[in-house]
């Protein structure tokens, strides 16, 4: 375990539950609206988990700059609510710093995560102080006792995502996609790592579900062949997106269709994605080559 939490850092959102700022960028890990309105109204709910209800295999997620948790733990407490006839939840979790972990304490302290606290406290304590490691414990679900198998890997998302596809692809039932915005850290945004999530996604189900509804972030899912809807807005500000793959007979059934402009804007200059394929350029290398690309693609336009 790291240091003691700073509680000067800790900002309360709208619905109660907490925040932080990052000192890097200066934005709030969450929207004002709420950290728990919006991990469930922008990330669990657009996975329509109730579609997960009848499969017997394992359910497994993967959250994407864990934070403080709020993705996992409300992923968590809504598949408690569901009847679901799985009895094994996998949550591969990845976050590049100790600081928001120190946190995770106070999140679970929010009754309206249910018995979520009560179970980790229990059977696997070192979380709770925020400690990165595998751990395993059971949850007490509508459909039955659920097992959990919970990594929370501490790395670069740039380095863990690629290596994860060697050995885990086709697995996840949905990704969470949560790093900071893409004007400030475009190189977690682009396409090679989207092609990534494409590869990691149970085929024909799996589904990518982030804030952003930047039309450079959805060209660049839209030009790895997945599918992009809007998802519903959190306290103002526009919905974000969700990709999936396409099913073999078309059909799409989640999320919302993209408005007009919204496909205009994807169709267009602003729909060129960011591109590393090396996964280490900086943000300025991505954004300069990004400024290039839509001058080739659309040279009239200044
Ligand atoms: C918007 S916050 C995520 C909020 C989080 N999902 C939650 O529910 O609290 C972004 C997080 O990404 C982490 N992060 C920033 N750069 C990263 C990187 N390159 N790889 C992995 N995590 C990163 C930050 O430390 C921060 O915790």
């Amino acid at each position: 375990m790291a240091d003691a939490p700073d509680t000067d850092e800790i900002h309360i959102t709208e619905d109660g539950s907490l925040t932080l700022k990052d000192d890097v960028t200066g934005e709030l890990y969450h929207n004002r609206a709420g950290a728990l309105t919006e991990a469930l109204a922008n990330f669990v709910e657009p996975l329509n988990l109730r579609s997960l209800q009848n499969e017997t295999r394992q359910l497994a997620f993967l959250d994407v700059c864990f934070g403080l948790g709020y993705n996992t733990f409300v992923l968590l407490n809504e598949l408690t609510k569901l009847d679901l006839h799985s009895d094994s939840i996998k949550i591969v979790a990845i976050e590049k710093f100790s600081k928001p972990l120190l946190y995770i304490s106070r999140v679970l302290n929010d009754r309206r995560l249910g018995e979520l606290r009560s179970s980790i406290e229990e059977q696997a304590k070192e979380l709770m102080s925020g400690t990165f490691g595998q751990w395993s414990f059971s949850l007490d679900g509508k459909g039955g006792r659920l097992a959990v198998q919970f990594e929370l890997l501490q790395g670069d998302l740039r380095e863990v995502v690629p290596n994860l596809v060697a050995h885990s692809a086709g697995e996840f039932d949905g990704i969470l996609h949560d790093p900071f915005s893409p004007r400030r850290a475009p190189e977690l945004w682009t396409i090679d790592l989207f092609e990534c999530y494409r590869k990691l996604l149970v085929p024909a189900s799996g589904k990518v579900v982030t804030y952003s509804s930047a039309s450079a972030v959805r060209g660049g899912f839209s030009k790895c062949g997945m599918i992009v809807r809007r998802t519903p807005a959190v306290g103002g500000k526009s919905g974000g997106t969700l990709a999936m793959l396409p099913r073999p007979d078309g059909t799409v059934s989640d999320g919302l269709p993209l408005l007009e402009e919204e496909a205009a804007k994807l169709a267009g200059r602003a729909g060129v994605p960011y591109r590393d394929a090396t996964f280490c350029k900086t943000s300025a290398e991505i954004m300069r080559q990004r400024e290039q690309a839509q001058k080739l693609q659309f040279p009239t336009l200044s």
